[in-house]
Parts: structure tokens; C-alpha cells; sequence
């Protein structure tokens, strides 16, 4: 597998961490909020890095005017747009981080509870929706040059139904749209033929009430050894999707809550950590599983307004164990709606979501506004952290992703049918940012800025080597540098698609110059580790990160 460095030059550029003219709320060593936008025009329902560095964000369509036009005085007019034919207001914006400012984009049709993933080269494939969106297949490719690319729809239809679904991009480049609400099967995109296969998993799995499956927006995650790792309601399976084939089935997670929508817990496969294993050998891979609602919660919420406590728990599974169990432990308080963010130096960020109720309208009370961080490598009760408390609930359909500089970027929020600006939740179009401890100045003499990426021309093991300079005022340990990528997710609804992190493989640590280094090393061992296409790549010294640069994996 080759290992590729992104040759544009604007693509390698660091950015600027601005904090001159915005306000910080809270500082402290539990990290700091700053609101970037009073409002975007849209509520961040969805969110997409991409390889320009910009966030892609998308509300739905179809429930009226947002608070942004269209560009050039522009209207869209769908016939089966059930609110507002004649649209002339924007559901999606094009927002860059570097300077702070937005661009509206048009969405034909609705992209209601969908989903997506970055294609190797970069684009944007975007899967599903409601409505007229059910079956369509969008995409949105990078103009870093010029204002003028937007969202294109594509002739070609998915094969079923994607309300709802979610999305891995497998080791041979193309995209695996798993579920939906009422459709039990899975497909693959690009694809030249409707197909789709069906999966009794996700039939088993729903819950047979009303708006009730809890199996929707099913966990997914691609593991070192090709297969696809599948957790729906408290259930999982290890699947071999080349076969349609259930290779096994994990124990339930123990505990009676329920952890998908619309008791939306969220998930992770915690960093595959490469160091020591010279490319030879796989990682062992975990993945971890937090928040959620008990049976009934939904029910309760929805006709009678009483919001039970959300799920306190988060479940480990290693699993690539010959006998994995669950081990689970106790965050500091209930959250049901996390969103789960990968930070580059291999913590967790738990946040957004509420402490009572579930997903869906009006089904949440209680604001969890303490995100939580988790450390995988500490030991067992000293792995969670509070920190600072966000200004801004962020509930149903809020969203969070990790930008490139570190930070992470946190939108949306809006548990109405409609844009309700009086409730007590009101329809949040806010856009905040928060800043880990990591990003503070008293690590700024430790922070390594990144100068250069090289491949070398050892191809001795499978994972070829690749040397990274950077320059770094004090260095405090050579053990404590290592490399991580970090893949772009699709955000919405409490899960992360494609989230992943890799800790590389250091093969050597060399002083080039004064405040100069060079760290040699060895890129991801399969595709299946880290399946082709752009990640942000971080040197991490002293637990200090580096602000990110892209390079392929291909
Ligand atoms: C959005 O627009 C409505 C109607 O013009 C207005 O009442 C509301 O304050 C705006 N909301 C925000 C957050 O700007
Ligand atoms: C895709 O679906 C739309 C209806 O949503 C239909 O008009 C169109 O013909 C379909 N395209 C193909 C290639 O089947
Ligand atoms: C990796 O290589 C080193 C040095 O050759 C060796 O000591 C170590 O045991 C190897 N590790 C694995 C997992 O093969
Ligand atoms: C949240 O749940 C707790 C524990 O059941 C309960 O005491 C509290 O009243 C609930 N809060 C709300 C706002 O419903
Ligand atoms: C990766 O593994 C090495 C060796 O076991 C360990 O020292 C390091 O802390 C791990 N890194 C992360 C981020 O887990
Ligand atoms: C790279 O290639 C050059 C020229 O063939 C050779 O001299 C050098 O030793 C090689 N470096 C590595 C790290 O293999």
C-alpha cells in the first residue's frame, strides 16, 4: 500500500487558531468554549470535514425558509417540497473555519436523517434522505480554489430506502449504507446496477413499537481484518460483508438500555495504536459505546412528557478477542445524544446530548452541557474527566466534528418540526467551538508545528516508510512523539461515521537542525486498518498535537 502525501500546496498549510477578536467563555485546564457564529442561517443537523479544510453542514429541507438566502437571489422550486415549494432560503453551507465566514449551497431535494462518507478522492457522497430524498445519491466535491462548487445530484438512485442509515468507506474505495427505517438491508455505492442484500440483523433488532425501533442509525465499523463491525439496539455482530455473512455474534452489551435511535447513544472503535508491531502484525481493535435510554423511554417522552434518566454507561469491547466481553463503566452523569469525538492525541471528547428522554421532538430534557473526557489508556477510574460547561444546549440534531487545527466544531440543535425560536430548547443555529486543554499557550513551547511530509524510499516492510519534520521549541521526551491520522467523519445524529484514529509506528526520532526533527514513520499495514483516502495527519509530543496536515492513503 502506498502512502501518499497531498501535493497541493494550499492543502499543506497550517492554519491560524484565531483568538483575537472572539470571546472566550471559560478557561481553565478543562478547556475553553468560544461561539463562532450568533447563527450560520441553518441548524448544523449534519456535518462533513473536508480535505480543503471547509465543513459541509445540512439541515433538512422541507420545513420552511431557513435564516440564510439562497446565493444571487436564487429560488428552488420542488413540487414535492411538503412545506415551501418556492423555496428562495439555503439548507446547507459551506463553512470555513480558517476565516470564519460561510457560503450558502443549494439541496435540491430533501436530506432529512441521512448520511455520508468522503470517497477516496475527497468528495463528498452524500446518501438518503426523506421524502423525495429517500433513494437519492448526492455529492459535493472541493473547489479550493473558487467559490462555485455546490451540491450535485445524481441520476442514479440508491437501491433502497436510506432514512436514517449509516455509512463505512470499505479498504477497496467504495461505501458500504447499511439500515434505514424500513429497510433491512445494506448496498454499496458506487454501484452500476440496483442491488442490495438483505441483513435479518437489523430486522431482529428493531423494536416493534411505533417510532420506536432503537436500531436505527446503526454503529458500523471496519475492522483490521476486513470485516464490518455492526452494533444495533444492545446488539452486535462481526460481518463478513463480501459474503453476506454473520461471522459472529457478540454477547448483548450488559445493562437494559437501548443505544440507538431513538435511544440514541453514540460509539467509537477506540485508536488502533500500530507502535511496536513493525508492520507485521494487526491491531487489536476496541470499540466503545456510551449513553443511551431505557426500554420505555421514548414511549414516556413522546405521549406524556415525562423524561426518564438517560444511560450512565459506556461499554468496551475488544473485539478481536477469542472471547470478547463487554467492561463497562460509569461516565459522571446520564447522557442520552453524545456525540463522540476522537481527538488526535487518542482521548475522547463524550458531549452535547441531554441527561433525560431520548431522541426525537420534544423528547429531551436536561441539557448535558459538561462534555466528558475519556482517557482509553488510563486505568479504570481515572479515565473520565468533566470540563468546561458549553453555553449552548445542544440536543436533537446537533452535531460535532474535530477540525484540523484541533478544535472541535459544535452546530445545531433542534428538537421542533419546524424552526421554533421560543421554546424553551429553541431551534439553535449557533456555532460554537470547542477548544481542549491541549490548545491552551502553556503548551504552546511543546506544540510541534509540522514544516514537512516525505515518503522515503524503504518499501522494506508493508506499510511503507514515510518521514515527517517538524520543528518544536522545547523538546521535553522522544518517547512521548508519535503520529497519528485522523479520518474526516460524517456527523449527524450522535454518530460519527468513519471516525477513526491510527497511532503510527515510530521507527526513529532525529534532531536536523536546532528546534528541528525528524520522525520516521511506517504507514498503516492494509486498507483494511485505514481504508485509501485523505486523513489529517498530527504529531503528538507530550500529549500536545500538532495542528493537522492531509495526506492519501491510497
Ligand atoms: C431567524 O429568523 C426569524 C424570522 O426572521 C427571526 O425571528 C429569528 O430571530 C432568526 N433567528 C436567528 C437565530 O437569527
Ligand atoms: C431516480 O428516482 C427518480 C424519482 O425519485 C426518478 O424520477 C428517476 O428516473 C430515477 N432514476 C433512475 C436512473 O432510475
Ligand atoms: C519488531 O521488531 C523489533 C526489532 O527488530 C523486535 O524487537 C520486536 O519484537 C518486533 N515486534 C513484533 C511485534 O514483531
Ligand atoms: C430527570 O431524571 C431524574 C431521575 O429520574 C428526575 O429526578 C428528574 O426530574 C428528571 N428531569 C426532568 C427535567 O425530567
Ligand atoms: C500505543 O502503544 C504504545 C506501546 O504499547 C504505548 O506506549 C502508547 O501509549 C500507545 N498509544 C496510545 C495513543 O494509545
Ligand atoms: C534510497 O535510495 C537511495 C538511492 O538508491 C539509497 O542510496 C538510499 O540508501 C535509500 N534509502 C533508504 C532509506 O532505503
Amino acid at each position: 500500500m502506498a502512502f501518499k502525501i497531498k501535493n497541493a500546496p494550499s492543502f499543506l498549510f497550517l492554519f491560524l487558531i484565531f483568538h483575537a477578536t472572539l470571546t472566550t467563555t471559560t478557561s481553565s485546564s478543562s478547556g475553553h468554549w468560544v461561539q463562532l457564529q450568533r447563527s450560520i442561517g441553518i441548524s448544523a443537523m449534519h456535518m462533513q470535514v473536508m480535505i480543503d479544510n471547509k465543513v459541509v453542514i445540512f439541515d433538512r429541507t422541507d420545513f420552511g425558509p431557513s435564516n440564510i438566502s439562497l446565493a444571487n437571489n436564487r429560488c428552488r422550486f420542488n413540487p414535492h417540497d411538503m412545506t415551501l415549494k418556492l423555496d428562495c432560503t439555503a439548507h446547507s453551507v459551506l463553512y470555513d473555519p480558517s476565516s470564519n465566514t460561510l457560503r450558502p449551497l443549494t439541496l435540491q431535494s430533501d436530506a432529512w436523517c441521512s448520511s455520508g462518507s468522503l470517497s477516496p478522492d475527497g468528495t463528498l457522497i452524500q446518501t438518503g434522505g426523506f421524502n423525495d430524498g429517500y433513494n437519492k445519491l448526492r455529492t459535493f466535491t472541493p473547489c479550493p480554489n473558487h467559490n462555485q462548487c455546490d451540491w450535485l445530484e445524481s441520476p442514479r438512485n440508491l437501491s433502497n430506502s436510506r432514512w436514517y442509515a449509516s455509512n463505512q468507506l470499505l479498504p477497496d474505495g467504495t461505501i458500504i449504507i447499511v439500515g434505514g427505517r424500513s429497510s433491512f438491508t445494506y448496498e454499496f455505492v458506487p454501484k452500476n446496477e440496483m442491488s442490495f442484500h438483505f441483513l435479518n440483523f437489523l430486522r431482529l433488532t428493531r423494536d416493534p413499537n411505533r417510532g420506536e425501533e432503537n436500531n436505527l442509525y446503526p454503529f458500523l465499523h471496519l475492522l483490521p481484518d476486513g470485516n464490518l463491525f455492526i452494533f444495533a439496539n444492545r446488539n452486535s455482530i462481526l460481518f463478513d460483508y463480501k459474503n453476506n455473512r454473520v461471522i459472529r455474534d457478540f454477547p448483548v452489551i450488559p445493562g437494559l438500555e437501548k443505544r440507538n435511535y431513538p435511544s440514541t447513544g453514540s460509539s467509537v472503535l477506540l485508536p488502533l495504536n500500530l507502535t511496536g508491531l513493525n508492520g507485521t502484525r494487526l491491531p487489536d481493535a476496541e470499540v466503545m459505546v456510551c449513553g443511551g435510554a431505557f426500554p420505555g423511554a421514548f414511549g414516556l417522552a413522546t405521549k406524556f412528557k415525562v423524561f426518564l434518566e438517560a444511560s450512565k454507561t459506556c461499554g468496551r469491547l475488544r473485539v478481536t478477542d477469542a472471547e470478547p466481553q463487554w467492561v463497562m463503566e460509569k461516565m459522571p452523569t446520564p447522557r442520552v445524544m453524545p456525540d463522540m469525538v476522537l481527538l488526535p492525541d487518542g482521548n475522547v471528547v463524550i458531549l452535547n446530548g441531554a441527561m433525560n428522554g431520548t431522541a426525537g421532538w420534544e423528547n429531551a430534557a436536561n441539557p448535558a452541557l459538561c462534555p466528558v473526557l475519556y482517557r482509553p489508556g488510563s486505568n479504570q477510574g481515572f479515565r473520565f474527566q468533566s470540563l468546561a460547561p458549553a453555553n449552548t444546549p445542544r440536543m436533537y440534531h446537533s452535531a460535532a466534528v474535530l477540525l484540523p487545527d484541533g478544535r472541535i466544531l459544535v452546530g445545531g440543535s433542534n428538537p421542533h418540526r419546524l424552526y421554533d425560536f421560543r421554546s424553551i430548547y429553541p431551534t439553535e443555529l449557533s456555532l460554537d467551538a470547542y477548544y481542549p486543554d491541549y490548545l491552551g499557550p502553556k503548551w504552546e513551547p511543546v506544540r510541534p508545528t509540522i514544516v514537512a511530509v516525505e515518503e522515503t524510499n524503504d518499501t522494506a516492510s508493508h506499510g511503507r516508510m514515510f518521514s515527517v519534520t517538524f520543528s518544536l521549541r522545547e523538546l521535553r521526551t522522544v518517547p512521548g512523539i508519535s503520529v497519528s491520522l485522523v479520518a474526516p467523519s460524517f456527523t449527524t445524529h450522535s454518530f460519527g461515521m468513519n471516525q477513526r484514529v491510527l497511532v503510527l509506528d515510530v521507527v526513529a526520532v532525529r534532531e536536523v537542525a536546532q528546534f528541528g526533527y525528524k520522525v520516521v514513520a511506517r504507514g498503516p499495514p492494509s486498507l483494511a486498518v485505514a481504508p485509501p483516502g485523505y486523513y489529517m495527519l498530527f504529531i503528538v509530543h507530550a500529549g500536545v498535537p500538532s495542528t493537522g496536515v492531509w495526506v492519501q492513503v491510497k
